[in-house]
This record gives C-alpha cells, structure tokens and sequence, in this order.
C-alpha cells in the first residue's frame, strides 16, 4: 500500500517535471501575464507581478503595478505603446516597439490587462 502511494507520488513528480520540474517550481504561466513574463518583465520587473527584482533581471522600464489609474491609459492608448512607442511618445528611447514580435490578439490581451492594473 505505502509502496503503492509512493510510486505515485513519484510519477506525478515526473509529469511536473517535463512541464518545469517538481516541488516548488512554478507552474507555467499563460495568457496577458506569461507575455508579460516573457516580454516585458525583463525591463519593467517593479511593474508587474510576480516578476520583481527577486528575478534579479534589473528595472529600467517605469513601475506599471497601477498604470491602469493614470491620466490617459486605457486599452487602446496601452495597444498602440506597445505596437511601438515611438508613435505614442517620440521621447521615448528604450523601448522596443513589439509590432512585429507579438500578434495583434497578444497585443490586445495585455492591453486590456495593463489598463485594469489600477
Ligand atoms: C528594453 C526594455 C523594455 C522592454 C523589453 C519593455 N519596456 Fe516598456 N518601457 C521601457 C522604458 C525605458 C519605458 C519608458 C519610455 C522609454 O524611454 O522608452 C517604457 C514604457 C512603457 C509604458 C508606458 C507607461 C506610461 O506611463 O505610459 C508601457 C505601458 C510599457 N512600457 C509596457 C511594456 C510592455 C507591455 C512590454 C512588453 C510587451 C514592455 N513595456 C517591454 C522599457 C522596456
């Protein structure tokens, strides 16, 4: 019986593992905040959750934790940033614009994700 219960423990240990590893290993992440993860929380790691400056990747892009309340952000402004920057704010220098790195339906999503961070 106990043998039993432990190969199955150890079997569900090896499913975790070909999905990112057993024990403690975050699950994976999808949809707005796995793009976010994969895009964006290398430069804006303050902004988001869970990425943080724990991950040890630095912080140069702006705080978005509540970019959702200011003046002016909604789904649509958030969109045409991230499609390319340089066509909201000429200013803006580090950012790359991600037109071609993301599909419309991901540009999107994390809009719309970004606008309800109040
Ligand atoms: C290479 C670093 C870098 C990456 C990658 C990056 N950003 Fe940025 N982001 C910045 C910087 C720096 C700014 C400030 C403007 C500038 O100088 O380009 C900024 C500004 C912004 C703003 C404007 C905030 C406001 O108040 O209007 C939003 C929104 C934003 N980023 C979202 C994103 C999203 C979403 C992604 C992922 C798809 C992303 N950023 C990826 C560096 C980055």
């Amino acid at each position: 019986m106990l043998v039993r219960m432990l190969t199955g423990i150890v079997v569900a240990c090896a499913g975790w593992g070909l999905m990112g590893g057993c024990g403690p290993a975050e699950p994976p992440v999808s949809g707005p905040e796995g793009i976010y993860l994969l895009h964006c929380a290398q430069c804006h790691a303050r902004g988001g959750e869970p990425g943080g400056p724990s991950k040890g990747m630095g912080s140069r892009g702006p705080d978005l934790s509540h970019v959702g309340s200011y003046k002016g952000r909604n789904a649509e402004y958030f969109a045409a940033w991230i499609r390319d920057p340089r066509s909201v704010d000429p200013k803006a220098r580090l950012m790359p614009a991600f037109k071609d790195k993301l599909t419309e339906a991901q540009i999107q999503e994390l809009a719309e994700w970004l606008a309800a961070k109040k």
